[in-house]
């Protein structure tokens, strides 16, 4: 008599994938993120690793946030959080044009780098090109002691736990929790934050882990959506605002790993090219998530709808209207339009995986890809 121990099985904890183990550990992910960073009484971010002076801050005139893949769509994430919280300018980079376009930043330059393994070469040597330039620099990242802490002047750690996957879901949604924590955190050293406005978006926060939850408690449409369209070959997201910025992370995500090809478009700029791509049976993921440009959404959903575009409008719970534009509905819980993609995010991830697997693809290892990319 054999016992047969399998460790991969066991370290999947009965899961039949680590990207899919890892998207139901969101909800604890973040909430180990958040722990001990929000004030008891939602007033403030407690971020005592960052030893910034309200006069530091005060000299900052231009933020850069630069990353690779899935890091770099957080990013994107993170400028609109920066941007309109803390009133900085944020430029967000790939890491390998940053370093080779002599970027201009100086002393009064913060430079963000965002890398889960903290040792992906080209946003390695940006970072070191931004600190050679003069900037102050601070690592996002998710290992302890990795080359990008080492170098960066100040770290914040997501506390996400080890991602095996080579496709990044709760990195990333760390990542827009750690950014969104670090606006509010910024803000409230300029003064550009509402005491208001911060204890709203302080305890929309704390609610994350249970609406995620909730997300991944009912995953059947999805499901059968994926399976549904899991076999088209091009595969549309649209979205405008912070939802355009999650609709890249979404293309990324099937590109990634079901091999479907996907691009995503800012819903406005739709008739300036791809609208000629939309013809009859072609999915469309709409993503209408944000209340101040949802008419506008709206109007691009209706544009692809009359080519007989097949429409899944992603939405905040209590939207009845969307659902007469759309073929299905996604809806995700309600939240602040900042939270949001927190939450939208999640679907797109349980879509390309369930495609992935749909198409019989190796979801957890695809093809010509590797989880930390060590060389240019
Ligand atoms: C690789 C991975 C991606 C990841 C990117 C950046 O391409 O496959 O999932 O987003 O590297 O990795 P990093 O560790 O720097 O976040």
């Amino acid at each position: 008599f054999e016992v047969h121990w399998d460790a991969e099985a066991a370290e999947k904890g009965g899961y039949e994938h680590f990207m899919i183990k890892e998207i139901y550990e969101q909800p604890r992910a973040i909430r180990e993120t958040m722990s001990s960073r929000l004030a008891k009484d939602d007033s403030h971010i407690i971020l005592d690793e960052l030893k910034w002076t309200k006069q530091e801050m005060a000299a900052i005139k231009k933020i850069v946030v630069v990353a690779c893949g899935t890091a770099y769509n957080a990013g994107l994430v993170g400028k609109y959080y920066l941007e309109s919280l803390s009133r900085i300018p944020v430029e967000v980079d790939v890491a390998s044009e940053f370093r080779y376009r002599s970027p201009l930043v100086d002393e009064n330059t913060l430079a963000i780098v965002v890398s889960q393994s903290g040792e992906t070469l080209d946003t390695l040597a940006a970072l070191k090109e931004a600190k050679r330039l003069g900037a102050k620099t601070l690592a996002i990242t998710n290992v302890v002691g990795s080359s990008i802490s080492r170098e960066a002047d100040q770290v914040i750690y997501t506390w996400a736990g080890p991602e095996i996957a080579v496709a990044s879901t709760k990195a990333y949604t760390t990542q827009l929790v750690l950014m969104s924590m670090l606006a509010i955190y910024i803000a409230g050293l300029r003064d550009t934050i509402s005491a208001e406005r911060s204890r709203e978006l302080i305890s929309g926060l704390r609610n994350l882990p249970a609406q995620l939850h909730e997300i991944l408690e009912d995953v059947e449409s999805i499901k059968t959506f994926a399976q549904k369209y899991g076999f088209n070959e091009d595969v549309f997201f649209i979205g405008r605002s912070l939802d355009y910025a999650v609709a890249l992370e979404g293309a990324l995500k099937l590109k990634e790993i079901s091999y479907i090809h996907a691009e995503a478009y800012a819903a406005g700029e739709l008739k300036h090219g791809t609208l000629a791509l939309i013809i009859e049976g072609v999915p469309v993921i709409a993503l209408a998530t944000q209340h101040d440009v949802y008419e506008k959404t709206l109007s691009n959903i209706k544009e692809v709808k009359a080519r007989d575009a097949i429409v899944i409008g992603i939405a905040q719970q209590g939207d009845e209207q969307i659902k007469k534009y759309v073929d299905h509905t996604i809806f995700i819980p309600q939240a602040d339009k900042f939270l949001a993609p927190i939450l939208a995010v999640l679907p797109l991830q349980l879509l390309a995986y369930y495609a992935a697997v749909t198409r019989g693809c190796d979801v957890d290892k695809p093809r010509n890809l590797a989880k930390s990319v060590t060389v240019e």
